[in-house]
């Protein structure tokens, strides 16, 4: 079934709307260090203003309840008439001054507790602060919270512009151009293993790279060192399949310095922090014959420096024939410093959400706005 989408609200003029976005972006001393994913729902944001709509926005920032989105409110204050509110009971007193084409921005949502148990109680009174919902957070959409799942059961809901374009795009991920190259790094294994077991049948490369890489050498017997490791179980299928490949040879930090060597051959107290020379070039080989690549998770520990890799998968990407499709929030972030994400094809404001997606072909979110759909 289709998604209900925004544009087909119709007049919004002075219509209370609830919107969820994801505001989960990097702040450093109370800046917004990476606005992507605000300046992916601008064309919402512009819809509902022009609309008339008195739009209250809700989104959380990290995991912490202590998380303030003052600095998203000092972000989005440049650009448009928005105002803050630190409890649910400002909101209600904010909304009821607010003018067509106006904005409320509310608290982290997870600074209330109910949002993350999905709690009938907080849902029903953040519907109530509002006629209509929309959202626009596809990156949050796998989880089962007040603001996914359980506001659309109470309110007409609707997808907001990116939302839908995700679920278009990334479904045509399916049935992908081949040779299709899937280019797995990071870490989180736990969330990525569901997505390589459903790629084993349909990709025809899988490059597993990152701290990903480390439970596969692990599973072979190789040495890990001081290596970040998970204790996620690696399938025979994949261990043994001849579509998976990994870095040969990998940089190494040690007390000694830092080096590059081959991977069954590090040291107890060395810490794999990137792919080496030889891995990188096999994994070019692979993108320059793919038609289609799908990237999700840096290569190395590139908070740390260790960028290399990541710098050269993310150029060889963009100078490739093959269509190209990024996700993940640490991946884009290395890529946008570069200046280089207009120059892929598609770029996912999902990470585990756009994983979960590409595995089971749909989301809590995306039900929760069908079935709201289907009420009407
Ligand atoms: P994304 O946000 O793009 O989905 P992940 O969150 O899965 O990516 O993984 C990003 C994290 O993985 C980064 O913090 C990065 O430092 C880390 N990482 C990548 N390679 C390694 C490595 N070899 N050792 C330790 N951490 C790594
Ligand atoms: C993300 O950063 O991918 C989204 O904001 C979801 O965050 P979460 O993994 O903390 O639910
Ligand atoms: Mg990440």
């Amino acid at each position: 079934m289709s998604l209900p989408l925004l544009k087909n609200t119709g007049d919004l003029k002075g219509k209370r709307v609830l919107l969820r976005l994801d505001l989960d972006v990097p702040v450093l001393k109370g800046a917004v260090q990476n606005a992507f994913r605000i300046e992916s729902a601008r064309e919402t944001l512009t819809f509902l203003r022009e609309g008339g709509a008195r739009t209250l926005i809700i989104g959380h920032i990290g995991r912490d309840q202590k998380e303030t989105l003052r600095p998203v409110f000092e972000y989005l204050k440049q650009s448009l008439p928005v105002a803050f509110a630190e409890t649910l009971e400002d909101a209600r007193k904010k909304m009821a001054g607010l003018s067509a084409g106006e904005f409320l921005l509310l608290q982290n949502l997870r600074s209330f507790p109910g949002e993350t148990k999905n709690d009938v109680a907080f849902t029903k009174e953040l519907a109530s602060l509002a006629d209509i919902f929309v959202n626009e957070a596809f990156a949050v959409s796998h989880r089962e919270h007040a603001s996914i799942v359980g506001v659309p059961a109470l309110l007409q809901s609707f997808a907001g512009f990116v939302f839908a374009k995700e679920v278009e795009y990334l479904s045509k991920v399916f049935t992908p151009a081949h040779p299709a190259l899937l280019i797995l790094g990071g870490a989180k294994f736990e969330t990525k293993i569901p997505l390589i077991e459903r790629f084993l049948n349909i990709a025809d490369d899988i490059y597993i790279c990152g701290a990903l890489a480390n439970d596969i050498y692990r599973a072979r017997g190789y040495e890990t060192g001081v290596s970040l490791v998970s204790d996620c179980k690696i399938s025979q299928a994949l261990l043994e399949s001849p579509k998976m490949h990994i870095p040969s040879d990998v940089i190494i930090r040690a007390d000694s310095g830092n080096e590059e060597k081959g991977a069954d051959n590090v040291g107890k107290t060395e810490k794999i922090v990137d792919a080496g020379s030889d891995a990188l070039a096999d994994l070019r080989a692979l993108v320059e014959k793919a038609a289609f690549v799908l990237w999700n998770g840096p290569l190395g520990l590139y908070e740390e420096g260790f960028d290399q890799g990541t710098i050269a998968l993310a150029q060889a990407l963009v100078e490739c024939d093959a269509e190209t499709v990024i996700g993940g929030g640490d991946s884009i972030a290395v890529v946008s410093k570069l200046g280089l994400l207009e120059r892929f094809s598609f770029v996912s404001t999902g990470g585990g959400a756009m994983l979960e997606f590409l595995a089971k072909q749909t989301l809590p979110g995306i039900e929760a706005l069908r079935n709201s759909a289907s009420r009407k």
